[in-house]
């Protein structure tokens, strides 16, 4: 496991550990409160605008957002590039989630090229990308395995083909030995060719199924998604039947008593609510990691790891 990752557990860890008191908490608070950060998320989100917000708020960052490109002069006619030209003049640290590839790290590449550089976070990139949320994933593996997490068979269930969770998660697993995935998925959704050749190239053991039933005694990780209907061109997910796929309370019994169920949520039917109670069922769990992580993120970008990890 790369190096940079395990600092990141520790920080998590350590932030989310001083935040438990006041006087910690008032600790975190000074260290960039002399920062400012503008989350702009120009497609929806939940749980990563608030987290990272949040995350924000515990290191003492002030911030501002835009939750919408229809709330930007991008509706009155200007470029993207400009709009992010004007949030970066104001702040210190664009968090942004935009439907458009690789536009964050253009974003970057054009702010490091300036008299100011300021770091530019991917909070989701459409269907491609989702850094932040396979950083928390594999945060909550390395809590859920108590650092165990080489040599597990993890299932990837769901939309393979367009979710961007699910990418970052294949990049991500990949740094750790032995990992290996079964991908379950209508065939409309399945595997796309250039994960295909990621996974050949770095020589990642992989398969595709279509039987959940003989997968649930054999997989340590079940990483549920929910069809991303968002990029249908013309409602073809209204014909996919995924409800084979999905998790019912009568598999629990077949399952591993360690596995663990993760899902980057929004969930719809493919974990039903009577599972959260299981002690497998993470995925609450994931989701309040995602705060320590990037909290843990930002304080690591603004080189900050340090002075935390050396709090008493
Ligand atoms: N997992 C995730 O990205 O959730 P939101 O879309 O609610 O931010």
């Amino acid at each position: 496991q790369e190096p940079e990752l395990s600092r990141l557990f520790e920080l998590a860890d350590k932030i989310r550990k001083i935040a438990k008191s006041k006087d910690g908490l008032d600790f975190l608070q000074t260290i960039l409160s002399h920062k400012r950060a503008v989350l702009y998320f120009a497609q929806p989100s939940t749980r990563t605008y608030l987290s990272f917000n949040n995350a924000c708020q515990i290191l003492g960052i002030q911030t501002s957002d835009m939750r919408s490109s229809g709330y930007s002069s991008e509706v009155k006619g200007e470029s993207l590039e400009d709009t992010l030209e004007t949030m970066h003049s104001y702040t210190d640290m664009i968090i942004m989630r935009h439907v458009e590839e690789n536009i964050a790290e253009k974003a970057a590449w054009m702010f490091n090229e300036s008299e100011k550089p300021i770091p530019v976070i991917n909070a989701g990139s459409g269907p491609h990308e989702h850094p932040t949320q396979a950083l928390l994933d594999a945060y909550t593996l390395h809590r859920a395995f108590k650092g165990k997490v080489k040599n597990k068979v993890i299932a990837v269930i769901g939309d393979i083909k367009r979710g961007r969770a699910v990418r970052s998660l294949i990049y991500m697993l990949s740094n750790f030995e032995g990992i290996k995935f079964v991908f379950l998925s209508p065939p409309e959704l399945g595997l796309p060719d250039d994960l295909r050749q990621f996974l050949g190239k770095n020589s990642i053991s992989f398969e595709e199924s279509d039987n959940l039933d003989k997968l649930l005694r054999r997989a340590d990780v079940f990483y549920y998604t929910r069809i991303q209907d968002e990029y249908d061109k013309q409602h073809e997910s209204k014909s996919i039947d995924y409800s084979r796929f999905w998790l019912k309370k009568e598999h629990l019994s077949h399952m591993k008593s360690e596995a663990v169920i993760l899902h980057p949520l929004p969930r719809r039917n493919e974990i039903p609510p009577e599972i959260d109670g299981d002690k497998r069922a993470w995925y609450w769990k994931q989701e309040v990691n995602g705060l320590w992580m990037r909290a843990a993120i930002i304080a690591h970008v603004f080189k900050e790891d340090g002075y935390i990890l050396n709090y008493k």
